[in-house]
């Protein structure tokens, strides 16, 4: 399974990719303002210093909800760099657009995933990636990772290519489970990714064996 950041930050973005365990970047509107990450040159400039930053996908959302506008903003955001995957709504003109840039080689990520029939319609119209959020099903007492499920079963019985990118993970065991599933990518913050070291035995265990080697040693 894939391990992208669910950040704008690059601090963060430059801890993950130090750890090397990272495959890539979903960014999103929401994020990117939480960074402080305003205007269309500085929003621009972002998305390159993050691909400069990170040996894998980067995803960069339109902000734009037609077809005609969602070509040439998502066009020129691939533009910008190779490691750039277009992020796009799942919305009636979203599907034509994600079908236009798969035509044209321009990877894609479909965003605002919540049912297994609009991750089929990501599938058939080329997505690269589709990504159910399984954090904010979750939030409204519905189970995100069923859907994962669903999705990863409807993908095998006909070999869509499509990647299953398991977004708005909140927590630890969501990465856990996900892997379970099978899910090909994950995406999350940091701390999910950190959160997968931490065992009380390994500390006591390392514990003792340093104890143990200062006491033959000094
Ligand atoms: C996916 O690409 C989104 O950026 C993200 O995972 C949403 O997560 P949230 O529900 O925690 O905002």
């Amino acid at each position: 399974m894939k391990f992208f950041i669910d950040t704008a930050n690059l601090d963060q973005i430059k801890e993950a990719q130090a750890l090397g365990v990272l495959d890539g970047v979903t960014t999103n509107p929401s994020l990117m303002a939480k960074e402080g990450i305003t205007g269309h040159d500085n929003i621009i400039q972002h998305y390159v210093n993050i691909c400069e930053a990170v040996d894998g996908d980067v995803s960069a959302e339109v902000v734009s909800t037609t077809f005609d506008e969602m070509v040439a903003e998502g066009e020129a955001l691939a533009a910008l760099h190779p490691q750039i995957v277009v992020k796009v709504p799942m919305i009636k003109d979203g599907v034509k657009a994600l079908r236009y840039f798969t035509d044209k080689g321009i990877r894609t990520n479909c965003t605002l995933v919540f049912s297994a029939g609009q991750a089929l319609l990501a599938a058939k119209a080329g997505a690269t990636y589709v990504s159910p959020f399984i954090g904010r099903l979750d939030d409204i007492s519905t189970d995100g990772l069923n859907l994962i499920a669903e999705i990863r079963q409807i993908y095998d019985n006909y070999g869509f290519e499509t990647q299953i990118l398991a977004a708005s993970v909140r927590h630890t065991m969501h990465v856990i489970d996900c892997a379970k599933i099978g899910a090909d990518v994950m995406t999350g913050p940091l701390s999910a990714i950190e959160g997968l070291l931490k065992h009380p035995l390994t500390d006591i265990g390392l514990e003792k064996f340093l104890a143990d080697y200062r006491k033959g040693n000094g």
